[in-house]
């Protein structure tokens, strides 16, 4: 575990701190106390299973609850028979939060029969009022609810449910505030995301992160690169740097620091290899960051570059601020940069008012860029945003069939782009060994796809150049070229 804390030295008969992160030490130590009755009583350690349901903002957050739970002295299960269970969920679409609902009904019926379980709900869609509400009427055997804004106060609030029978219930509204330094449970030695900012300023008119993860904050630059210092003193080395829009990092400081000297600063760091970052809004990305990647021989040549729309008249309605012609020459400049260059994407099908000539538009984006790989949403209305408001939202059956031919466009291109690759030789960072054939251990191109090769275990966390000499759609088999 990274940033664990010692519990033993800490007095939890004296007054809690008023300080953080001490204070959250101090209810560590309380749960740590209740743990160990736990133990006695039971003859075992509690189990805790932390299920994360959203993006990697959402992932490095379960880190944190899991590096928590596990310096309390709780033992990790990815079981939900467990004795507390924590859901951090998304609220980005609607299926999202109707899946959190459907899965409560299955805890229930566990909890019945073992009623000293505990359950807990945090992340995105706890910042929903509407949600709270149901919970509060429907499913009384929550036992503990808590937002994104006040995630660092997790032993705080942990301590209060182990104390109490009642439902604990606490959510912020917003939070200027940035706790550093809580323990952390990292779920790969040799990666690790970082987060670099939190929260969004952007308000795409579809989208209700902006409502459920607050204003832009960013971390300073200083505590980003502590953090990735001790990282990788402590074997990590690819850093994934977080932000909803990375892009913009830094513009709220009395001094600017912008996103490309952060990432030059990190490039410094001698054991940290491979850097990559997500998410990139194409309206904020500099020119200085083109030349900052296209110098680099450890930031990843992979950009996820939301486009959403194809059409410029459907962008505008997003609040997207830039149109078909401006993202297109954007791509154009990155191509022209980076000739290598990986380039992914989000595309919603279905917004409000898309005509047949819009998702045409889309269609041909998609056709001009050829992206390396695409994750397309169907439309979702989210209470609470303008575009949930908007009059004329496509009927069901027409966003389908545009899903489908987008899907298919999209794999199409993005099989083709990953059979070009072969017989290239190109870095993999090795993660594990083959779980079907330990003969063959897997790692990941800079583009993140996958690639086996043979191996064994004492590749893991080390990079190496491969032949690609395969495709198998979206992966490859290959060969260290050393050993060939
Ligand atoms: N409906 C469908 N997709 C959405 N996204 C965000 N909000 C919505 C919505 N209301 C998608 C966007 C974003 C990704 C994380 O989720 O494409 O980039
Ligand atoms: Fe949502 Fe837009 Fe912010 Fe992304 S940039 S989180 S799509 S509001």
């Amino acid at each position: 575990m990274y940033n664990e804390i010692d519990l033993d030295i800490i007095d939890i008969n004296s007054e809690p701190p008023t300080e953080e992160p001490f204070r959250q030490y101090y209810f560590m130590a309380k749960c740590r106390k209740w743990v160990k009755d736990f133990e006695q009583k039971n003859e075992r350690l509690p189990k805790a299973c932390v299920v994360n349901m959203g993006c990697q903002m959402n992932a490095r957050d379960s880190e944190k609850l899991a590096g928590i739970l596990e310096n309390i002295g709780y033992e990790r299960t990815d079981c939900e028979e467990a004795d507390f269970v924590i859901y951090n969920t998304c609220t980005v679409r609607e299926n999202a939060n109707n899946k959190v609902y459907g899965r409560l009904g299955y805890l229930h019926a566990y909890k019945k029969k073992h009623p000293q379980m505990k359950i807990a709900l945090c992340g995105c869609m706890m910042q929903e009022a509407h949600v709270v509400e149901r919970l509060k009427s429907s499913y009384r055997f929550v036992d503990l609810i808590f937002g994104t804004h006040n995630l660092f106060k997790f032993p705080e609030l942990l301590a209060s449910m182990l104390e109490r029978s009642e439902m604990t219930i606490e959510i912020w509204q917003d939070t200027d505030k940035i706790v550093e330094e809580l323990p952390i449970d990292r779920k790969y030695p040799f990666k690790s995301g970082v987060n670099i900012m939190f929260g969004c300023n952007n308000f795409c008119s579809y989208c209700i992160v902006p409502y459920v993860r607050g204003r832009e904050r960013s971390r300073r630059p200083q505590e980003i690169l502590r953090e990735i210092e001790r990282m990788a003193d402590d074997g990590v080395v690819e850093v994934m740097l977080l932000g909803q829009n990375v892009n913009s990092y830094g513009k709220t400081f009395d001094e600017p620091f912008p996103f490309a000297r952060l990432l030059q600063e990190i490039e410094q760091i001698d054991k940290i290899q491979r850097i990559r970052f997500m998410t990139s809004h194409p309206k904020d990305l500099s020119l200085d960051l083109i030349e900052v990647m296209a110098a680099s021989n450890k930031i990843c040549h992979h950009l996820h570059l939301p486009l959403q729309s194809g059409s410029t008249r459907i962008l505008e309605q997003m609040n997207r601020r830039y149109t078909k012609e401006q993202y297109l020459a954007l791509a154009g400049r990155l191509r022209e940069a980076m000739p290598d260059l990986a380039l992914t994407t989000d595309i919603i099908v279905g917004f409000p008012g898309e005509t047949e000539a819009d998702f045409a538009d889309t269609l041909d984006v998609v056709r001009q860029v050829e992206y390396d790989s695409a994750f397309t949403f169907l439309y979702s209305k989210r209470t609470g945003t303008p575009a949930a408001l908007m009059e004329n939202q496509v009927p069901e059956d027409i966003v389908k069939r545009r899903f489908d031919q987008l899907l298919q466009e999209v794999q199409h291109i993005a099989a083709a782009k990953a059979e070009r690759l072969t017989g290239q030789v190109r870095p993999i960072l090795v993660e594990e060994v083959n779980a079907q054939d330990a003969s063959l251990v897997t790692g990941r191109l800079e583009n993140n796809s996958i690639v086996h090769i043979p191996g064994d275990a004492s590749m893991i966390g080390t990079l190496v150049d491969v032949t690609l000499e395969e495709c198998r759609g979206f992966y490859y088999y290959g060969r260290a070229i050393a050993a060939s």
